[in-house]
């Protein structure tokens, strides 16, 4: 097609593509479906000459403002709070070791999506070996930088925290994180190494470059570590894998509710296991006929399930539609009822995904 053709087409396309923008742009909620779809098709008929125009991607833009606003925010026991749904750059991002080193365009790509579609907490890790890709996407995004809410852990640094900050913030190009995790507890043995870590991490608090300090992969043993070694500073934030399939029961008193007992706010990862990597399991069907019944995505079910319990839900995608499936979660309520069937469905299957092999086949904790 030769370029004089082309033009008068784009214009076309152009000028449709700012009317319909419009019209979304005034409605409080996003276009429906059908109409959209049908719009995106026709678009893509003509796409020869618009490969610059992505519907899907003006779609998330227009839901932006929306989550951004809607997100709950969760009180810390040191004054901060954090945004209760968060886009996490492990797993599906997580650098395998032939690819260390490589800078992940896509992974930039992607967490610049993120944050246009209204996501202000990014989970990000050194172990991940995407810290700098991270950086480069808030730099890009002009988001100020008190608006966002951005986690990272220590692992591989473990045995010099201060230190370990340094590198990260550097490749974050940021002056501080907002809450810094000791990843794993499977390097500490001794209550003194436990005091160690924990007292580089208090470290990092009284410098400012974390606004506030937590453990991750942390059994209550391990948290007992910590507060049993004296802290000047409580942690403030436990993550950990948990969903429907592990609800973390071992003990007299389960592992959830005697956190938040002792001023321990909760943000999970694995959330969406049950539909993930259990397809056949107990509650797929469920969450589908609650996901009919409140007119959101079965993701944003299973999402807004760790809300109603004053819990983080930390995932994660490399879809980008899956933004906004993840974000209705932040549109409907659960029932008790329904909060109930999701716990009591759960308990009919035992499964943990990350690193089960560290656990015994019955450990629930
Ligand atoms: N502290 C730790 O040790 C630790 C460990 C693990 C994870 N994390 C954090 O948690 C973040 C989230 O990771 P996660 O593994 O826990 O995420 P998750 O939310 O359990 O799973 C995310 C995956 O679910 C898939 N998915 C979403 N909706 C689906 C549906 N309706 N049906 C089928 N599949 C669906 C997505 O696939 P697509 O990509 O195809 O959309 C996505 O990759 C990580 O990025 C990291 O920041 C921390």
């Amino acid at each position: 097609m030769s370029a004089a053709v082309g033009q008068p087409r784009l214009l076309v396309v152009a000028s449709i593509s700012v009317i319909v923008l419009l019209i979304a742009s005034q409605l409080s909620s996003p276009l429906p479906s059908k109409v959209f779809n049908s719009f995106a098709q026709a678009l893509r008929r003509l796409q020869g000459i618009t490969s610059t125009f992505s519907p899907p991607r003006q779609r998330v833009v227009v839901m932006a403002g929306n989550l951004a606003m809607k997100t709950p925010l969760l009180h810390l026991r040191d004054g901060n709070k954090v945004p209760m749904l968060a886009f996490g750059t492990g797993t599906a991002w997580f650098k395998e070791p032939e690819d260390h080193g490589k800078f992940d365009e896509d992974l930039v790509l992607m967490t610049k999506s993120a944050l246009e579609a209204g996501f202000r907490h990014l989970d990000c890790a050194e172990m991940y070996d995407n810290e700098a890709e991270v950086g480069k996407a808030i730099k890009d995004s002009g988001i100020p930088r008190q608006e966002l809410f951005v986690t990272t852990k220590v692992a591989n640094g473990i045995k010099d925290v201060p230190r370990a900050i340094e590198e990260s913030l550097k490749k974050l190009q940021l002056d501080y994180v907002d809450l810094y995790l000791v990843h794993e507890p499977w390097k500490l043995h001794t209550p003194q190494d436990y005091r160690n870590v924990w007292r580089g991490k208090e470290e990092v608090k009284t410098s400012g470059k974390a606004k506030s300090i937590g453990v991750s992969n942390f059994v209550r043993k391990d948290v007992e570590m910590i507060l049993n070694g004296s802290p000047k500073e409580l942690p403030a934030v436990v993550q950990l894998e948990y969903h429907p399939y592990i609800q973390r029961e071992n003990d007299d008193v389960p592992y959830i509710p005697w956190l938040q007992e002792q001023g321990l706010q909760v943000e999970a990862f694995k959330g969406l296991s049950p539909l993930a990597r259990c397809p056949e399991g107990p509650l797929v069907g469920p969450l589908a006929r609650m996901a009919k019944s409140h007119n959101v995505s079965d993701s944003a079910v299973m999402l807004r399930w760790f809300l109603q319990q004053n819990i983080v839900a930390i995932t994660t995608t490399r879809k980008e539609e899956r933004l906004r499936e993840y974000a209705e979660a932040l549109t409907f309520e659960l029932t008790a009822d329904e909060m109930d069937e999701i716990f009591t469905e759960g308990k009919k299957l035992f499964k943990r995904f990350y690193f089960p092999e560290r656990y015994d086949a019955d450990d629930r904790s």
